[in-house]
């Protein structure tokens, strides 16, 4: 490693960035701070992290990410449990919330964790995502805003949830019930002049049951977190397989839209692997950015927050602010069309033990 420190970006050195960078466009300006910055000794693998993660700080931070033509409905789910759904989740909706676009997270577990996660009430009794189930509350009158994050809202879980799985077996349209409510809410914020919503993410529980039938029934895409471990592909084409029903019968326009590989520790060959194995079979969906395993990723919650708010300079919060990007400009208007049949949900198979 060169003598400047590389992990203090805001600390470039100002002399070998032009001063006429004010007229240059944001795109350009950032390519030059980067170009600027010294390189690395790459043999130093923290100092390798160092650099990229300042080349990261460099590039995306304060940036605006696109708005989607309309609200994207993205349900986070992996019947896996421990997986990441919940903190890709919340981390997903902070970072783009942070750069700009209307997120509503629906915390559709009865566990809770995204509304831990996110400083959000959710004391039995609050109004939470039960009532919108179960009693046909309307959601504007369950969702709370965070306090941390503006144009960051989120529909609580309590722990009542934990009965709608069988309270809604005997239910008229019990699929449709989260899609039903999401369709009049999104018509509410339009009638009553409220900014539109971009981005829906519904925090899935881990299991296939009846609230993550509800969310692939809501959803437009779903996003699939993969643990970078073994047994990782493991249930994965249980999972498909129900995406593709719900899609036959219920939700033509259901798909499988991105791949977040999670604790990701690059320093062991069954990571490698197993995101190799991923890529492979979901070549299209998985996100080039991969999220490592992060002690301040794990911290967070426990303080009521996201990685983006507790340690915004983290590489873990830079990993998923990098991934939020990716989603954002994949869905944007006139993105390419990189793989139509994949994206429109035909799902390649993949080995897995229950057909062993
Ligand atoms: N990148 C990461 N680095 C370190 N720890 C992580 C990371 N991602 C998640 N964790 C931790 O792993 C545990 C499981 O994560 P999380 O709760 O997001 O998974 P989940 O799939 O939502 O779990 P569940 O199936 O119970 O809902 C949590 O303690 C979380 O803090
Ligand atoms: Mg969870």
């Amino acid at each position: 490693m060169t003598g400047e420190p590389v992990d203090q970006q805001d600390h470039v050195p100002q002399s070998r960035v032009s001063r006429e960078t004010t007229d240059w466009s944001d795109d350009e300006r950032r390519a030059a701070i980067i170009d600027s910055l010294p390189t690395a000794d790459e043999s130093t693998p923290l100092a390798a992290q160092l650099a990229a993660d300042a080349r990261r700080r460099i590039d995306l931070h304060g940036r605006q990410f696109p708005r989607p033509a309309t609200t994207r409905v993205v349900t986070v789910a992996n019947q896996k449990g421990g997986v990441g759904k919940t903190t890709t989740t919340v981390n997903i909706a902070a970072a783009l919330a942070q750069a700009g676009l209307n997120v509503l997270v629906i915390d559709n577990d009865p566990q809770g964790n995204a509304s831990t996660a996110l400083s959000i009430d959710h004391r039995a009794g609050t109004p939470s995502i039960y009532d919108v189930l179960v009693d046909d509350a309307a959601l504007q009158d369950v969702v709370q805003q965070s306090a941390r994050i503006p144009r960051l809202w989120c529909a609580p879980a309590t722990i009542d949830l934990s009965g709608a799985e069988i309270e809604l077996v005997s239910m008229v349209a019990r699929e449709n019930r989260l899609r039903n409510a999401i369709a009049a809410y999104l018509a509410h914020r339009e009638s009553t002049g409220t900014d539109r919503l971009d981005y829906i993410l519904i925090d899935c529980p881990p299991s296939l049951g009846l609230l993550t039938v509800n969310a692939f029934v809501a959803a437009r895409e779903v996003l699939i977190p993969i643990q970078c471990e073994y047994y990782a592909l493991e249930g994965l084409s249980q999972l498909l397989k129900n995406v593709q029903l719900i899609k036959s019968h219920l939700n033509p326009v259901l798909h499988v839209s991105t791949i977040a590989l999670t604790m990701y520790d690059a320093r062991t060959n069954l990571a490698q692997q197993v995101a190799a194995e991923v890529r492979e079979h979901f070549p299209v969906q998985t996100l080039r950015t991969t999220i490592p395993r992060s002690v301040r990723i794990s911290e967070a919650p426990s303080y009521g927050q996201t990685v983006m708010t507790y340690d915004p300079g983290s590489t873990g919060a830079l990993s998923y602010l990098a991934a939020a990007r990716e989603i954002a400009e994949r869905g944007a208007p006139g993105a390419p069309a990189t793989n139509a049949a994949a994206l429109a949900g035909e799902h390649p198979r993949i080995p897995s033990t229950e057909e062993n």
